[in-house]
């Protein structure tokens, strides 16, 4: 039995129905990023720099202490539509698992080269990038016996035609996001959408992550 194009549109539901197939590009329908807490270390009083290079603050002859990696990714609603505009702020530890924070008692050293937020806004077709320093595990607390935290990087992604985002980004491959708290909070056939796998930038040799964010 064969089935004509208006078939497949009817049981696919769409009104639409051949011209539907053959037409505008469907809407893809998305499932919205998982929010996550937002934790303690949202910088207060960010040190006036927020631009997207976090590891060159300005007037430093010296970068941040780490592995230099990309960060990009698009902006989209629940129709798979670009957000233009969209504000897309992150913050993290430094190279040695610290964040900028008076409130963070971990021991590990501040890293003065370091700016630990980012701010920017989707271009045109709603795509970010940030150019940052791989971020470390850090401990809960400092008791000897205290979980880790696997490496991530804070978002926090507003739009004036969406509901605000705050999540988190995980590195593929960290074997502490087994386990973490905050991921046993996320369902669990939602969390690989957290997770980034690192390829290499074509344009730079740097490691990329691909993060995409969906808002509802
Ligand atoms: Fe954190």
């Amino acid at each position: 039995m064969k089935f004509s194009r208006r078939d497949i549109a009817k049981h696919l539901g769409l009104a639409a129905g051949l011209t539907g197939l053959v037409g505008a590009p469907l809407a893809r329908a998305m499932v919205a990023t998982p929010k996550q807490t937002e934790g303690p270390f949202y910088p207060p009083t960010p040190h006036g720099e927020t631009d997207v290079d976090l590891t060159l603050l300005e007037g430093h002859t010296e970068r941040a202490v780490g592995d230099v990696i990309l960060v990009r990714g698009r902006v989209t609603n629940l129709d798979g539509n670009p957000l233009v505009g969209a504000r897309v702020d992150i913050w993290q530890t430094n190279h040695f698992g610290r964040y900028a924070h008076p409130d963070d008692r971990n021991p590990a050293p501040l890293d003065p080269n370091f700016q630990g937020i980012g701010v920017t806004t989707t271009d045109e077709s709603g795509q970010y990038g940030f150019k940052t320093i791989r971020p470390a595990a850090y401990r809960l607390t400092q008791n000897e016996d205290s979980a880790y935290r696997p490496r991530h990087i804070h978002f926090k992604v507003a739009h004036e035609n969406a509901s605000e985002l705050t999540t988190q980004m995980y590195f593929e491959g960290d074997p502490l996001i087994e386990g973490d708290l905050v991921m046993e909070d996320t369902p669990e056939d939602q969390r690989a959408s957290l997770i980034t796998t690192e390829v290499e930038d074509v344009e730079t040799g740097l490691p990329l992550h691909q993060f995409d964010i969906v808002l509802a």
